[in-house]
């Protein structure tokens, strides 16, 4: 197998530099002579190799997209989510997950099942792969790392040393994310040596389809009205300056629409709207002020009215009766076409477990969250942490297809990515800093809103503060 400070100097050899993007792939694909047909087919002026200057790897455009309407909402429409029984489906959700993400793995590389590698001998010390999910992980005395991994099969015991190159991945490994590992199993066959990571991903190859139209739309979230540290102000500029720019067609909102009542014990006091159909009924006149041609979508978070277990339901009609009839309302998460363009609207609050579970993340750099939620392709990956998940027939958090842009909220703090051709988003909030923040020590960056253009997927990061 080969290394990435290998494969990093065989490229400084030639007299190039290579972008990580393609050392990891490379060390995905384990075959010793692409190195050399890269650097072979790579044209002599290119001195970073990255994805786009290397001709086996052709960008996979979908670029066929049949468009009924302008805006069309692909998963998560009101009313798609099943309401919670008695009976959570939990052996169909894990299974749902493990054979859709599992799947993406295998579709690169050749895995055995656990129990087929254990039972038999002639594995022990050949490489080969495995896919499961992570049920713990835990630091060894010496420093290294312990994984139980499973897939249908059974349970194994990976160990990832800490003297080795992938170390860095194994402690970002959360429960109940599917991985697939290279490795070796040892002598006795009931522990595997993990050498490699290897993750659901995004195709290397993936370039995002762009409108043919000209388009923008505005992308935001956490507005939070019936707060007392709500921003009027700066929603009026906002608003002033959405009715001065014909160009904008879209505003997309990721959640916490409202402040919402009995959220957090005291949050009365902070409260200038007490009643929840009057937080709807104001933040409805908000929208109603904005240009009637703009469609707008509106998803709910976690401060918002309906059930906190997700996939959350869209607002229920006592409260999207206040809503001007050019807002169409959606679950959390859900799945949006403008333009053919797939913007996938999730309010965030798995960045909380995500934070929480894997090392140096902050709450400063919510972008970073994004990407581990796309390499994971899973927008909430461990169950039964902060983040309220209903287990029903299909996992709703999977992150299938691959989006244009992943837009998120919550963490009310404004941060971009780019990862293999997705835009992430996170578009800050409409909400000054609240006690809890301060007590927290998180320092939002309220009254900002994303313009994307649909036709280059160009972000704009606007401040209205
Ligand atoms: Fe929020
Ligand atoms: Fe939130």
């Amino acid at each position: 197998m080969l290394e990435s400070a290998e494969i990093v100097q065989r490229f400084l050899s030639a007299k190039r530099q290579v972008h990580p993007e393609v050392v990891a792939w490379i060390r995905e694909q384990n075959d010793p002579g692409l190195v050399d047909r890269i650097l072979r087919e790579t044209p002599d002026d290119v001195v970073v190799v990255s994805r786009a200057a290397i001709p086996s790897i052709r960008p996979e455009r979908d670029g066929v997209r049949f468009l009924s309407d302008p805006l069309e909402v692909l998963a998560g429409a009101a009313g798609s989510s099943d309401p919670i029984t008695s009976v959570q489906d939990y052996v169909h959700y894990f299974r749902d997950r493990y054979t859709r993400l599992g799947g993406l793995v295998r579709s690169r590389v050749h895995a055995m099942p656990i129990e087929a590698l254990v039972r038999s001998s002639r594995y022990r010390q050949q490489e080969c792969t495995i896919i499961g999910m992570v049920i713990e992980g835990r630091g060894t005395a010496k420093g290294h790392r312990i994984v139980q991994l499973e897939d249908p099969t059974g349970v194994i015991p990976v160990l990832f040393n800490k003297n080795r190159p992938d170390f860095d991945q194994a402690e970002r490994l959360v429960p109940d994310e599917v991985v697939g590992v290279r490795g070796k199993l040892s002598d006795e066959g009931s522990l595997f040596y993990g050498e490699q990571i290897l993750r659901p991903e995004v195709p290397v190859s993936h370039a995002p389809f762009l409108s043919k139209e000209p388009g923008k739309a505005v992308l935001i979230s956490d507005v939070h009205v019936g707060s007392n540290t709500f921003l009027p102000e700066a929603w009026d500029r906002f608003a002033g300056w959405l009715h001065e720019s014909d160009e904008i067609g879209y505003l997309l909102i990721a959640g916490d629409l409202v402040d919402g009542i009995g959220v957090y014990p005291g949050q009365e006091q902070e409260l200038v709207i007490s009643n929840i159909d009057e937080q709807y009924a104001e933040f409805g006149r908000m929208l109603g002020d904005l240009p009637a041609h703009l469609r707008i979508v509106a998803a709910p978070g976690n401060h918002d009215v309906v059930r906190g277990a997700e996939p959350q339901p869209a607002l229920p009609e006592r409260f999207a009766a206040h809503l001007p009839e050019n807002c169409t309302l959606v679950e959390n998460p859900a799945l949006v076409s403008l333009q053919g363009v797939r913007i996938l609207m999730y309010h965030g609050r798995a960045m909380d477990d995500l934070i929480s579970l894997i090392p140096g993340a902050t709450y400063e750099r919510p972008g970073e969250m994004m990407e581990e939620m796309l390499r994971r392709r899973h927008l909430a990956p461990s169950y039964g942490r902060r983040t309220p998940l209903a287990a029903a027939k299909l996992d709703r958090h999977l992150i299938d297809p691959v989006p244009e842009v992943l837009l998120t909220g919550h963490v009310h703090i404004l941060g971009l990515c780019q990862y293999r051709g997705v835009l992430g988003v996170n578009a800050g909030a409409w909400q000054s800093q609240t006690a809890f923040q301060k007590q927290m020590n998180v320092n939002p960056t309220p009254a900002r809103a994303v313009v994307l253009d649909l036709q280059t997927l160009v972000p704009e990061v606007l401040d209205f503060s």
